[in-house]
């Protein structure tokens, strides 16, 4: 499904960059659901931005399927996130003034399908995710779980073979983001390909493998602080780093370009 090979990844600050991602290799294969965890700052935001083409890299290959994606034109990146990828995000980022159908149906309006036939679809969906009575609510009447149900809809109407979930329970309680995790189950088990970041290893472990990030780059699940200490016999883990600002290499000044922060879209 998709492949980073060697990927680095600089953010420009003032006068110096940030080494976000370092060399990084991930392979995800068709039909995994994988979660990503790391401490805050590890880079897993940005790595999800790169995987769903919302933001540039400067140095390695990143392939989607046959395509390498690589300082694409704006209307290229486009073009394949709508047809691959859907997203979902901690905050929902729903529209507050439409409703649960039409923000599920918004995908189907900017391909341009008809109002009559994208409220039908967009109804269907929203039974999927159980919420077919909420149709006519706006966000602000909705809960937490409810609305990342209707933004979980929204994502799966543009029949995407991949989502990318940053953070999907992260400003929900505990049992809701069960519920939540079942429902990206049931999605799972339809075919599509599922990565989700997260700080809980509740949510982690309702996923099938886990991919963990420190300092821009994936660490060994056993190499962590935790294995290290009941393990006396292993070389201990190397400290939390922070990150270190080298000076911009040439391939970073040239790729510099857009951001478009799934944070803030
Ligand atoms: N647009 C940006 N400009 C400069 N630095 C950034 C930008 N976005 C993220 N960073 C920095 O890059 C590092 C990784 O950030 P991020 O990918 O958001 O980490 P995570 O999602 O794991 O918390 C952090 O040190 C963060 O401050
Ligand atoms: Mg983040």
């Amino acid at each position: 499904m998709l492949r980073l090979s060697k990927v680095n990844k600089y953010y420009r600050v003032g006068t110096h960059s940030l080494h976000v991602l370092r060399d990084l290799d991930i392979d995800v294969a068709d039909g995994e659901f994988v979660a990503i965890m790391g401490s805050s700052g590890s880079g897993k935001s940005t790595l999800l931005n790169i995987l769903g083409i919302l933001d540039d890299y400067d140095s390695g290959e990143y392939w989607l399927g046959d395509t390498l994606i690589r300082s694409l034109s704006e209307s290229k990146a486009a073009h394949y996130r709508n047809r691959f990828i859907g997203f979902v995000f901690q905050s929902f980022n729903l529209l507050p003034f439409k409703t649960a159908l039409e923000n599920v149906a918004l995908p189907l309006y900017y391909q341009g399908v008809t109002r009559r036939k994208r409220n039908v679809i967009a109804g269907e969906y929203l039974e999927r995710v159980g919420l077919r009575d909420w149709a006519d609510h706006t966000p602000a009447e909705m809960s937490g779980g409810q609305k990342q149900r209707v933004a979980i809809a929204r994502a799966l109407i543009g029949k995407p073979r991949l989502i990318l979930a940053d953070e999907p329970t992260g400003a929900l309680d505990s049992e809701t983001s069960q519920q939540i995790m079942s429902l990206l189950r049931e999605i799972h088990e339809t075919g599509i390909t599922m990565l989700v970041v997260t700080h809980d290893p509740e949510v982690a472990a309702r996923t099938d493998r886990l991919i963990r990030l420190k300092d821009g780059k994936v660490v060994d699940p056993n190499e962590t602080a935790e294995a290290a200490a009941s393990h006396p016999n292993l070389p201990v883990a190397v400290p939390e780093r922070s990150l270190t600002a080298p000076a911009i290499p040439a391939t970073a000044v040239a790729a510099e370009g857009r951001r478009r922060s799934m944070d803030e879209p």
